[in-house]
């Protein structure tokens, strides 16, 4: 297996908003880099305490069509440690440690697929949406896109010229409702003011007879708070859950209906703390070597296996990304969270080593 780390050089850098910055990189010998709309690099920089190696997930705001270059862009998070880092210091021509893109919130462009794709995001959300509509607009011409696409004002709208540009090389298959918390202007056509909540969702999907709610397919990606607003507007629309998919950024507030367990059977919530009150053997099975350790009741699997350098693969190390997934042989695994995680994959015995904390001795996780 090629290794899943890479050094990119930066390119270019585009200034989106007053706080976001698109960082465009090519690998230094111009090869593509394989990757999917909608994947996120981790991009390992050395800004933690003492320059420690900080790692966190940027969705790719490019698409395939665009290699050799790829870009992420990034937000200021007022008090967040990499994304000010990196707006406050990253130059064209450095070079930066990555890992490969990774994620399964991914929209693959299917040439001969008529389709209604309704693309749902807020703020920084609305980076892995842009690589699907790209992709999607240049690489399948019978498929329709509607973006609704939530900010503060309209000096908030990260990506505004491009989107404005492809609205209009793409008339007719592409259309954008934009929703404005705050708006610094009259509100023109395809400008709604106010929260991007269930009622305006519903208001604009029930308006767009071309996006027949129940046949389109759903992608969502920002705060906690418009995923869940949005699935709810969607089951009222009769929407099959299997046409909706979703991505975070950030870990729920309230993660108690993510406890979950994996690999086994029976009611985790209760046993847990009294399973998880000793030290457990862990086996794990990554690119062909055997790693076996023991991982204390407060630790996770990962943070056990990095405390013994054994270098397994994360990102965002909160349950989201999915980076660190693996496939529970036998045992069972509690779930501190379990966002990243779709049923199907539940089902299966998939597991994230960055939420997971094994509950019996005779856990053995496969990844890769
Ligand atoms: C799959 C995935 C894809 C992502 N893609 C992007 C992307 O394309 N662009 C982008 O800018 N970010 C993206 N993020 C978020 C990014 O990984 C970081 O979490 C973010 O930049 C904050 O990191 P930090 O070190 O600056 O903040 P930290 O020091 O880690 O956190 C500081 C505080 O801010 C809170 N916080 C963290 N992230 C956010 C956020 N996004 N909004 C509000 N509060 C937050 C934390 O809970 C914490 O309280 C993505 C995350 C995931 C899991
Ligand atoms: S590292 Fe992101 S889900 Fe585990």
């Amino acid at each position: 297996m090629s290794s899943p780390y890479l050094t990119l050089t930066v390119v270019e850098l585009t200034q989106e908003t007053s706080d976001a910055v698109t960082i465009h990189f090519e690998r230094p010998d111009r090869q593509p880099v394989a990757c999917q709309p909608g994947q996120f690099l981790t991009l390992i920089l050395p800004c933690g305490p003492g320059g420690k190696k900080e790692r966190r997930a940027y969705s790719l705001s490019s698409t395939p069509g665009e290699a050799p270059r790829l870009a992420v862009t990034i937000k200021r998070v007022t008090g967040g440690l990499v994304s000010n880092y990196l707006l406050d210091t990253v130059q064209v021509g450095q070079q930066l440690e990555v890992m490969a893109p990774l994620g399964n919130f991914v929209l693959a462009p299917q040439p001969q697929a008529a389709r209604s794709i309704v693309l749902v995001g807020a703020g920084s959300g609305i980076t892995p949406l842009m690589s699907m509509l790209k992709a999607i607009l240049s690489d399948e011409p019978k498929s329709h896109v509607l973006l609704i696409y939530g900010n503060r004002n309209e000096d908030s709208v990260i990506f505004a010229d491009q989107l404005r540009q492809l609205e209009q090389q793409y008339a007719g298959r592409f259309q954008i409702e934009h929703v404005f918390s705050q708006p610094l202007r009259p509100s023109a056509e395809h400008k709604h003011t106010g929260r991007l909540n269930r009622t305006t969702l519903l208001r604009i999907l029930e308006q767009r007879h071309q996006f027949p709610a129940a046949q389109a397919e759903y992608f969502l990606c920002g705060p906690d708070g418009l995923m869940l607003e949005a699935q709810s507007a969607l089951e009222l629309l009769g929407v099959p859950a299997a046409r909706v998919r979703r991505e975070s950024f950030v870990a729920a507030a309230d993660s108690a209906e993510a406890a979950a367990q994996s690999g086994g059977h029976g009611d985790v919530s209760a046993a847990a703390d009294d399973e998880q009150s000793s030290s457990r053997n862990v086996t794990i099975h990554y690119e062909g070597a055997e790693y076996q350790f023991q991982v204390s009741p407060e630790q996770t699997i990962l943070e056990a296996a990095l405390d013994q350098d054994i270098d397994l693969p994360y990102s965002c190390q909160a349950g989201l990304c999915t980076a660190c997934r693996g496939k529970c042989l036998s045992g069972k695994v509690h779930l501190d969270e379990r966002e990243g995680l779709s049923d199907s994959e539940m089902n299966q015995g998939y597991i994230l080593t960055c939420v997971g904390h094994p509950l019996t001795s005779d856990v053995v996780i496969e990844i890769g």
